[in-house]
């Protein structure tokens, strides 16, 4: 095999066969693919499109560039992937739940990515925290305390980091294939004998309709499951943010609060019970999504989950007496500028992707991928949809570094929030697959 030949396939429109991709997926990380080949590998498999065999055999192959976990623990090692949106932080209560009820949940995370929040950079807002840990500590971590959030590491599915690059110069992303590849290839090297998806879709996620949501759902979980791994998917709601803030410390900070005081009724409590409770169902420990969740409010509600995310932040390096006294240790930003509704009404609409980008230029996100992040900045009190408001409401605070930065935002977040008629928010769950 030799990549002229692969290529020569993809531009003829005849599927290339699963060694092809198998052989190309090797050849992108041993060098062989040069980067032109690589390019012109994945605008041919956008314009033609993958099987699903032909997915999922990518997706082994791309997982098998690099180190592939397994484990040997007394319960179910269990993982969770969202495919990006904001004020999501339900890795950060799903881990330690799971961790409660005698799961293990090594959950390999990843950073921010364009205007989304990533869960690394929510935990590493804790002074002294570091996720880069090795798989030795790794491996020690999930076996003492049942749940550590963690970086990747370079040694995960390298083909993946370098078609990825060459796909965001070469606007190759946009391809179900490829990213269904490029996501589960590094899901699966962790390892988990069960997954669940939150696939969103909405304003401000990457996938903006309900039918690309789901169309992304179902070729994720085929692939998974083709992988040997119990999957199954949530399409979920990103038309507004999942929880109050954006950002980083001032998602912990929202992230604690579920752990210390759980409101069944607040969207990031919710949909971090409804995906723990799929989980369990998904592992045979509970028969059905519904007693899974109710198992896991119960663990929230105890402070059995509060408990192991104590354990697992003090484990990464980070405070030790954390969920005492949360204030004390998160890092807060100098400036607070309320956004006041100009006019009266009722939030209907919100543009996630204009405020994810607002917290970016705030220093909470990256525009490049060396920027360094402030943990301090984002957005509170982000009014939901629905929300009846009258001139001066607050819709939104802004955290910011300077005045400056903050009154630069200022009719950015305004203009994010339309003021419309009245009307009751979206459903947090769309829909399962399967
Ligand atoms: N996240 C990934 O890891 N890969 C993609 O292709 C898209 C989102």
């Amino acid at each position: 095999m030799d990549a002229p030949t692969v290529l020569a396939r993809l531009r003829a429109g005849t599927p290339p066969g699963e060694a092809a991709l198998q052989w190309f997926a090797r050849g992108l990380a041993s060098g062989v693919v040069s980067d032109a080949q690589a390019g012109a590998f994945a605008m041919g498999v956008c314009l033609s499109g993958l099987t699903d065999a032909e997915t999922a055999a990518l997706t082994l192959a791309m997982r098998d560039t690099g180190r592939v976990l397994d484990w040997d623990l007394p319960g179910p090692v269990l993982d969770k992937h969202s495919t990006g949106g904001l004020g999501d932080a339900t890795s950060l209560v799903v881990a330690p739940v799971l961790a409660a009820l005698g799961c293990y949940a090594p959950f390999l995370s990843g950073r921010g990515l364009g205007h989304t929040g990533g869960t690394l950079d929510k935990l590493e807002a804790l002074e002294g925290l570091r996720t880069d840990v090795s798989e030795a500590r790794l491996r020690a971590i999930v076996a003492d305390v049942g749940c550590a959030v963690v970086g990747a590491g370079g040694d995960i599915a390298p083909a993946d980091r370098r078609l990825y690059a060459i796909r965001d110069e070469t606007a190759t992303v946009d391809s179900p294939g490829l990213i269904t590849a490029s996501i589960l290839c590094k899901k699966l090297a962790g390892g988990a004998e069960a997954l669940i998806l939150d696939v969103k879709g909405g304003s401000g996620a990457f996938m903006k309709t309900r039918a690309e949501a789901e169309s992304l759902a179902r070729a994720l979980v085929a692939a998974a499951q083709a992988a040997g791994c119990r999957a199954r998917a949530l399409i979920t709601d990103m038309n507004q943010p999942l929880g109050p803030s954006v950002g980083n410390a001032v998602e912990l900070a929202d992230v604690l609060e579920v752990l210390r005081a759980p409101r069944p009724e607040s969207r990031l409590c919710a949909l971090s019970l409804a995906l723990a409770g799929e989980l369990l169902a998904l592992a045979g420990r509970h028969s059905d999504a519904k007693s899974g969740a109710r198992a896991a409010l119960e663990v929230l509600q105890s402070g059995a989950a509060a408990e192991k995310f104590g354990a697992m932040v003090q484990a990464l390096g980070g405070p030790a007496r954390l969920l005492d006294d949360p204030a004390r240790h998160l890092p807060r930003a100098p400036v607070c500028l309320p956004v006041a509704a100009a006019v009266a009404g009722h939030v209907a609409a919100i543009d996630g992707v204009a405020l994810g980008q607002v917290v970016a230029r705030l220093g909470g996100g990256r525009l490049r991928a060396d920027d360094v992040i402030d943990p301090r900045v984002g957005l509170t009190g982000v009014a939901s949809l629905g929300t009846a408001v009258a001139p001066g409401d607050p819709l939104a605070v802004i955290h910011a570094a300077r005045d400056s930065d903050a009154e630069a935002a200022l009719e950015t977040v305004r203009a994010a929030i339309q003021i419309g008629g009245p009307g009751a928010g979206p459903p947090l769950v769309h829909g399962r697959i399967p």
